[in-house]
């Protein structure tokens, strides 16, 4: 299967199906001397963990990621970084009924018009679990971005139609219900809401937004490359995703020029800067210097309990009724998978960015000789002494 790949400098290529051994990721192009672990990205990985509340899949899997390759002395060496999670509480046999049926709302049908045959236990490739191998990588461009002063922050801002009530935004909150909504009260009405569907045998949608701050101005290739229509790509290819807006989005169709044009000036450092931000930190396709601020619309779980029409491979008119664990909604577990790929996009258009300017090229290799310079005369003291 092509299109396992993503990126252009920082590349990864994930690889593994929902109830085959397990799932990996290969990272190419991380540079060296970046400090990690192990603990680093099981951090990430927790985070979209099933089985944590009941608004997730109880799916058990414990997905301690193995770091195989690529590290030495706790920091990456420049080498390929190979991870690898173990696929542990499968029941195949929960998913029997869907060998010879395409659930709607899935990948079945397209998958097996495609290749001919699928993995059909959990929806192998299309399953959730496909983004495992994200997150980890997500993990360390996320820690090479901290690095350098680049922060990435997801959270949920709004399940079906209860919405984050922006007077009342609280980060810390984010993490202390199993939503991951910065608002403990829409959190409430949210749950409530869930409880309701699930009785229904029904699902919710969502949307998740995302923050990236610390960027300097330029981020982003014009024409084909723009930073904003690269976070698309990676986002629009997380699974159940439908929508992506940046800034004030679809809003900003119904502005005008007067509201939507973010003026500048000039701040007390003297550097200049927008005195709003409906552009969401991007123009031209490159960062303006502002938070980077754009949004993913989840449709709801498709695997619902209740009964449905479908056909059979043969091509038969029947009804279909969905076993095995599913999350009533998605959005929780694909927060951080958000913020993997804004991550994994950013840290790769930063990487480009560098070869876009003579002089910095230049301020690079002067820098780099110096160095250079100063180790030969250090190494050169050092043998004369003794
Ligand atoms: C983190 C995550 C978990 C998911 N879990 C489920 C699930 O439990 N049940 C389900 O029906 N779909 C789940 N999905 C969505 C399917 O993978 C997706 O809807 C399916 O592959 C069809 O692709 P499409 O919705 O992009 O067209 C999940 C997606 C993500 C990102």
């Amino acid at each position: 299967m092509a299109g396992s790949t993503f990126g252009t400098i920082w590349k990864i290529t994930t690889w593994g199906e929902s109830h085959g051994k397990g799932i990996g990721v290969v990272i190419d192009g991380c540079p060296s001397g970046l400090p990690l672990t192990e603990e680093d990205v099981q951090k990430y990985l927790d985070r979209r963990r099933p089985g944590q509340n009941r608004y997730t899949t109880q799916r058990n899997e414990g997905d301690k990621v193995e770091l195989l390759s690529g590290i030495f002395e706790g920091r990456t060496t420049g080498t390929p970084i190979a991870m690898f999670v173990h696929n542990q509480d499968q029941r195949s046999k929960d998913y029997g009924n869907i060998m010879d049926m395409y659930r709607p709302g899935h990948a079945d049908y397209t998958f097996d018009m495609k290749y001919g045959f699928r993995d059909y236990r959990g929806g192998g490739r299309s399953s959730g679990r496909e983004t495992i191998g994200r997150v980890a990588a997500g993990a360390v461009a996320a820690a090479f971005l901290k690095s350098l002063g680049i922060e990435i922050q997801a959270w949920t801002r709004s399940v079906g139609p209860i919405e984050v009530d922006p007077a009342r935004f609280d980060l810390d909150e984010r993490d202390k219900n199993g939503l991951y909504m910065p608002d403990a009260c829409a959190a409430e009405k949210a749950e409530a809401y869930l409880r309701e569907l699930m009785a229904k045998k029904d699902s919710s949608g969502g949307v998740v937004e995302c923050e990236i701050s610390g960027l300097p101005v330029g981020i982003g290739e014009p024409v084909f490359e723009k930073l904003s229509a690269n976070l698309a790509k990676a986002v629009m290819s997380i699974g159940a995703v439908k929508g992506f807006e940046i800034g004030d989005g679809f809003q900003a169709a119904k502005s005008c020029g007067s509201q939507n044009n973010d003026a500048f000036g000039i701040g007390k450092d003297g550097n200049i800067y927008k005195k709003t931000n409906h552009s969401g930190g991007v123009l031209g396709g490159m960062s303006d210097g502002s938070r980077l601020v754009f949004r993913a619309a989840f449709k709801p779980t498709s695997s619902i309990a209740s009964p449905q029409d479908t056909v059979t491979r043969d091509g038969k008119e029947t009804k279909i009724e969905i076993k095995g664990r599913h999350d009533p909604i998605i959005v929780p577990r694909a927060v951080v998978v958000v913020e993997a790929m804004a991550a994994l996009t950013v840290a790769d258009m930063l990487l480009i960015s560098m070869a876009s300017r003579l002089d910095r090229i230049q301020t690079f290799f002067a820098y780099s000789s110096a160095l250079e310079e100063e180790r030969r005369e250090e190494y050169e003291r050092e043998n004369s002494e003794t």
